[in-house]
This record gives C-alpha cells, sequence and structure tokens, in this order.
C-alpha cells in the first residue's frame, strides 16, 4: 500500500523524482493531466486547516477527480463516538486516498494499519507533516541549489512545530549547516538533533549569515502551560532583522502567521512565504500524479 506517512519514506533520488513530476506539472497548461479522473479523495481533518485541506482539494480537481471533505468532525460521527479506525475504514470505501489530519501523533500510522486505500499525513500532533516538508525543500530547490553547501535558519515553536520536524529530516540529506533558533522552553526534540547544529537564542546569532529563514508559528494549541508561552512572546523577525540579512536570503514560513512574521514584510521580495503556498498546490498534484499515473509512487512504501 502506497501511504505517504513520513518522510522517511523519501530520499535524495525520491525527492528529485517527485519535483521533476512538480516541474512538469508546473509548466503544462491547466487541464494537462487528468490522471484521477475516476479518483475520489476524503479529506478527514480533525484540526484547522486552510492550505493543507484546500490545497489537497484543488490538486484532486484539477488532475480530474472529486472530494468528499470533512473539515470539521464535530458534524460528522465522530461526535457519537465512532473511532478513528472505524470512520478510516468507512471512508475507504467511499474513495481512492485519504488525506487525514489529527491531533494526535501516530494517528497516520493507525489509520495505515486499518485502510485499504492509501493515508496521506496531512499532520499528525507534534509528529510530521511530510508534505508540507516536501513543498517547503521545492520552494528552496526553486531559489537555492540543493547540490551546493546552504546555510538555513530554523526559528520559533521547534518543539511543537510538526512543519520544522520534517523539514529538518529532509534536510538532512543535503550539505546544510543548520541553525536551530528558539528559547529554551521550545527546542528542537534531541532526538532530530546533531552535534554539528548551531543553537541561537534569538536570530540576531545567525541571520547575516544563513541563505534561508524558516519561521514558525508558535503552536498555542499544543501548550497548557502559560508561562511557558510567556517564554516566546517577544520573538520573531522584524524590518531590522532583515536589514541584516544577506541580499539574497529568502524568507520563508509554513502559515498561518501570528505575530512573529509582520505584514510589512510580504513586499520584501527576499519574502517566498505566498509562493510556499502556491507551491504546495503543485506538490500535491505531483504527489497525486504519482499515485494515480505511475506504475508505482516516487516514495517507498512504510516499511
Ligand atoms: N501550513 C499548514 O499546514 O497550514 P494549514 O494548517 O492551514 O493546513
Amino acid at each position: 500500500m502506497s501511504h505517504l506517512l513520513s518522510v522517511d519514506q523519501f530520499d535524495i533520488q525520491s525527492i528529485a523524482d517527485l519535483f521533476a513530476l512538480t516541474e512538469k506539472i508546473e509548466t503544462a497548461p491547466r487541464g494537462t493531466y487528468k490522471v484521477a479522473s475516476s479518483s475520489v479523495l476524503t479529506n478527514l481533518f480533525y484540526e484547522p486547516s486552510t492550505r493543507t485541506s484546500s490545497s489537497f482539494h484543488s490538486a484532486m480537481a484539477r488532475l480530474g477527480g472529486s472530494v468528499i471533505s470533512i473539515n470539521d468532525v464535530s458534524f460528522s460521527s465522530v461526535s457519537k463516538g465512532e473511532t478513528l479506525e472505524d470512520t478510516i475504514q468507512v471512508m475507504a470505501q467511499y474513495s481512492d486516498v485519504i488525506v487525514l489530519r489529527h491531533p494526535d501523533k501516530g494517528s497516520a500510522a493507525r489509520a495505515a494499519r486499518v485502510s485499504k486505500v492509501p493515508i496521506i499525513n496531512g499532520g499528525d500532533g507534534v509528529g510530521e507533516h511530510p508534505t508540507q516538508a516536501l513543498l517547503d525543500l521545492y520552494t528552496i530547490h526553486k531559489h537555492k541549489s540543493l547540490d551546493q553547501p546552504l546555510s538555513i535558519a530554523l526559528v520559533g515553536d521547534l518543539k511543537h512545530g510538526r512543519t520544522v520536524h520534517s523539514l529538518l529530516k529532509l534536510l538532512r540529506m543535503y550539505d546544510v549547516q543548520i541553525h536551530l533558533v528558539s528559547p529554551p522552553g521550545f527546542l528542537m526534540p534531541p532526538e532530530l538533533t546533531q552535534t554539528q547544529d548551531v543553537w541561537h537564542r534569538d536570530l540576531h546569532g545567525c541571520i547575516q549569515d544563513v541563505d534561508v529563514v524558516y519561521m514558525t508559528r508558535v503552536q498555542k494549541e499544543r501548550i497548557q502551560d502559560a508561562t511557558l508561552l510567556q517564554q516566546i512572546s517577544n520573538y520573531g523577525i522584524s524590518l531590522e532583522l532583515m536589514q541584516l540579512a544577506r541580499p539574497d536570503m529568502i524568507l520563508m514560513h509554513p502559515l498561518p502567521r501570528v505575530d512573529e512574521l509582520p505584514t510589512c514584510l510580504d513586499a520584501d521580495p527576499r519574502s517566498k512565504y505566498f509562493e510556499q503556498t502556491g507551491n504546495g498546490l503543485l506538490v500535491r498534484q505531483a504527489i497525486f500524479y504519482s499515485l494515480f499515473g505511475m506504475p508505482i509512487p516516487c516514495w517507498r512504501p512504510v516499511s
């Protein structure tokens, strides 16, 4: 089964294959590839989403398929106590692929164990968000060569932000110096860090040196401790910090943003976060193309 649960299912070659497919879709006239014309996607979201849900929906529509959207499980039989496993087994009867977002780490793997159709992990708690990491890497690839040494700062709530967990795993495949920028209570989980990573309390320590700044939002919905939130209340990027950055640095953010990324930076040509969301649609079309238009998908089966 072709579940896509983790970036661990990719290597440099399969990423290159997926990006080649993404570029093919990006440069073709819209409607060229209707490889999913008889396919149905279930978007099953137990947590709020704008980008992941909508871009998967749009990707399926652009490849000719259709979508069942369960974007508020309080209006589904989940509210009557139906388990994740039962919901998955039911929706697998009605669709050919399921994108799942769920608050529990490991939920996508649980779903995959009972599903007869591919599960795509659309974010599992503080675990992973593999398709976000792939679109992030695609955005970096569009502006920087992944064949050259790069220096990247991951900034903000590195403890609870699943996008940075997945992205960091992908970046390890390339020659990338990692800068981890966060207050002490928001550190990257130790199992994801390496001794050569450089740690900083704030961006002043590295913004002059990096090719990419990847900002993240504080995941307030996953934090109960008010004093911990206080620790990270005054971090973020600013006009002043942008003036210290390289002219060819790119500024990224998975969005949604809160206070850490002021709107006054939107006009800076180095700001790539809206382009990033557009790349999400392209990469997700490539994922569906890989599933429905090719003999086997780019990624490895779940081990
Ligand atoms: N970046 C991202 O996952 O956004 P959504 O929560 O809106 O899907």
